[in-house]
């Protein structure tokens, strides 16, 4: 895998050109402005950086039911929308243990409800990550290439999941999403503080405009 490749929860561009955001926004096709406008309403029900359910340990899922099934339906959606490749219950305010994931345009939707990693490979690989709650920045983690995951369907079944690459790195993301980590989290030092001075260079210029 190219070492620059940007994964989780942002959905990689053809063109993509590792953690220079700014570069990679300049150089991407332009979505199409219904694309871009359900996109924009999608990212306004992801919590963000600075909001306490992205820091705490969310619930186990104990009723399968039609409510659970509703609560998959819309993060989903919401995940599409986005165009993101991963979502987790606490980003939409819900501390529920529930992920979905869906790694590539033709591949299935995966819900997985109370998953926890049964094992993981001591091969890893550091690799430019992005979060729906940290829109704008990237950074560096490293993550085991391989894992298996222990965890429950939205029915309520056990179900195990084997996963490499970049399923392996979404579902790894998405867990720490049930415990309160974010990637900022899962850096190191110096790439903590370049996102961090990115998103306030952000803001400042949001204050500006
Ligand atoms: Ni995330």
């Amino acid at each position: 895998m190219p070492a620059n490749r940007s994964t989780g929860e942002k959905r990689e561009r053809p063109d993509d050109r590792g953690h220079d955001e700014r570069v990679q926004a300049d150089e991407a096709p332009a979505l199409d402005p219904e694309v871009e406008a359900r996109r924009i309403a999608a990212t306004s029900f992801i919590h963000k950086l600075g909001d306490p359910v992205l820091k705490s340990s969310a619930t186990a899922v104990d009723r399968f039911d039609d409510s659970l099934r509703r609560q998959v339906s819309r993060m989903t959606a919401i995940m599409d929308d986005a165009i993101g490749v991963g979502l987790a219950a606490p980003q939409l305010g819900v501390s529920q243990r529930l992920l979905v994931y869906r790694v590539g345009p033709d591949a299935p939707v995966i819900a997985l409800a109370n998953p926890r990693v049964e094992w993981a490979s001591d091969e890893s690989e550091i690799l430019d990550e992005g979060c729906l709650s940290i829109p704008g920045i990237t950074v560096d983690v490293e993550r085991p290439v391989y894992v298996r995951v222990r965890a429950q369907d939205e029915g309520g079944e056990e179900r195990l999941v084997e996963a490499s690459g970049l399923e392996a790195r979404v579902i790894q993301h998405e867990i720490d999403h049930l415990n309160g980590i974010l990637i900022l989290d899962r850096t190191s030092r110096d790439e903590r503080k370049r996102a961090l001075r990115e998103l306030r260079e952000a803001e400042r210029q949001r204050e500006a405009a």
